[in-house]
């Protein structure tokens, strides 16, 4: 096998995937359509934002991880591709494949062209399962004019890694999932992330089809898990002394439930869960199966969304204007990404409700203002963004905002709405009043202990 591999789609999964594998010694083709894109990596600027990328574009753009916009090169100059476009959503919650297909075709081309006696074709798009056997694979065989497994073979190699933390996430993996269409490729697919990943993570390999089912029912599976966590922080806000990080925390150290992703806060969103979850749902129905579950998980999502514009609403109808100010409009931290997000879903709320709104958000000023525009006001620190109004929202865990004490609070008394509990409310001083979701009323007399 050459020490070559190449990745196409230079996204924002397959820019990192692609750096990761350059920075382990292999020497990439990158492959994106976009010319922008291309050129940009080629003289070490990165063209997404992600914690760690530039540092790595920077060393490897245009040397070990070369960009390109031609298919036929990845085919001449590797023998493992991986193409990870993306898959936007239709509106019956499936995917569409025609940027995979695309791509495909592309390849298939210049592999038919090329002479080449073998090449392993990898899909890391997410797909509704069936795609690969049902599409993928013909239309390979159809362009190239070659046979499966007799002239090339084919894996469905999905990822599971965050924004925000992808190239951690790439290096770091829990496990790795190929479906395999021989195992021989399998076996190809296996080793590069032997030799790419820092951990020496499970690889579980299977039919494509297991492959394709397990990619969709794992995030579809965290959003039951998130939706839970956020009914049990609803129903503590209700019942004094009732705190959901002792409950969340302790129901975490049972092995059957574990602790990860299961902690009350605001609503999922993002580029993945919620489209993942309508997936799961379209997937089960098409199976002729119930969506019931995986249906309400979604609804009770929408539903922490309407909670968040209720709490704040009724703590802006307290204080002395209605000024808000929010810190967080990503629906994570350290990404730009405002799809789907629980801030951005509060900002139509309380704009339609009269609210005079600023906010704050180092990563995601720029999307944000491109949907409000001059609708509200963009703070130039966390500092500016708590001292323009009588109450602000912490709406994401960000590390920058646990910083926040009393010498962030400059103007008024100002309460503070800490929708993740990461403050310490000691060190905010007189002039804020901490609110945080998720817990009730102290109850007199008791001081509680620390989770
Ligand atoms: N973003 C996430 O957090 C995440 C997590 C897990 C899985 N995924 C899945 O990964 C896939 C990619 O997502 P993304 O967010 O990186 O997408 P993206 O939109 O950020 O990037 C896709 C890239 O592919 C390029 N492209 C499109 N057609 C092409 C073609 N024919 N040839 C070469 N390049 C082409 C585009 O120019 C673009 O640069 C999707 O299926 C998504 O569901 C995403």
């Amino acid at each position: 096998m050459r020490d070559s591999i190449s990745v196409v789609g230079l996204g924002k999964l397959g820019l990192c995937l692609a750096t990761c594998f350059a920075e382990r010694g292999f020497e990439t083709i990158g492959v994106d359509i976009n010319k922008e894109v291309v050129d940009s990596i080629n003289s070490g600027v990165s063209p997404i934002v992600e914690p760690g990328l530039q540092k790595l574009i920077s060393k490897l753009g245009g040397t070990r991880l070369r960009a390109t916009g031609s298919h036929k090169e990845a085919i001449d100059r590797t023998d493992v591709t991986f193409v990870l476009v993306s898959t936007p959503s239709e509106p019956d919650g499936s995917f569409s494949n025609r940027y995979v297909e695309s791509a495909l075709k592309s390849l298939a081309g210049a592999f038919g062209e090329s002479g080449k006696s073998n090449h392993v074709f990898v899909v890391s798009s997410t797909v509704i399962p069936g795609s690969t056997d049902v599409t993928f694979i013909l239309l390979l065989e159809e362009h190239s004019g070659r046979r499966l497994n007799d002239d090339f073979q084919v894996c469905y190699n999905p990822d599971f890694v965050a924004l925000g933390r992808v190239i951690h996430d790439f290096s770091n993996p829990d496990f790795v999932l190929i479906g395999e269409s021989d195992s021989s490729a399998g076996q190809r697919v296996a080793s590069v992330y032997q030799r790419m990943c820092e951990n020496t993570p499970a690889i579980v390999r299977t039919s494509i089809i297991n492959a394709e089912i397990i990619k969709v029912s794992l995030n579809a599976y965290i959003t039951m898990k998130i939706g839970f966590a956020n009914t049990v922080s609803q129903m503590c806000e209700g019942t004094a002394g009732a705190d959901v990080d002792v409950i969340t925390s302790t129901l975490g150290l049972d092995k059957r439930i574990s602790p990860f992703y299961f902690r009350g806060g605001l609503s999922y969103g993002g580029t993945c869960f919620p489209r993942d979850t309508a997936a799961f749902a379209r997937f089960a129905r098409q199976c002729g199966c119930n969506a019931e579950l995986i249906e309400a998980s979604a609804e009770v999502n929408q539903q922490h969304n309407r909670h968040l514009a209720d709490f704040v609403l009724n703590q802006i109808s307290s204080a002395n204007d209605k000024t808000v100010s929010i810190l967080g409009l990503a629906f994570k931290p350290e990404t730009p990404v405002i799809v789907e997000s629980p801030a951005i879903r509060l900002i139509d709320e309380l704009l339609k409700n009269g609210v005079d709104i600023t906010v704050y958000d180092r990563f995601a000023m720029d999307s944000t203002r491109e949907v409000f525009g001059e609708r509200i006001r963009y703070a130039d620190s966390a500092k500016d963004c708590i001292s323009s109004s009588s109450v602000c929202v912490i709406t994401t865990p960000a590390d920058e905002f646990k910083q926040i004490d009393e010498s962030y609070i400059s103007g008024g008394p100002v309460k503070i709405i800490d929708c993740w509990r990461i403050l310490a409310p000691a060190r905010l001083g007189q002039k804020a009043e901490y609110v945080p979701m998720g817990k009730g009323l102290k109850v007199k007399g008791y001081a509680g202990v620390s989770v």
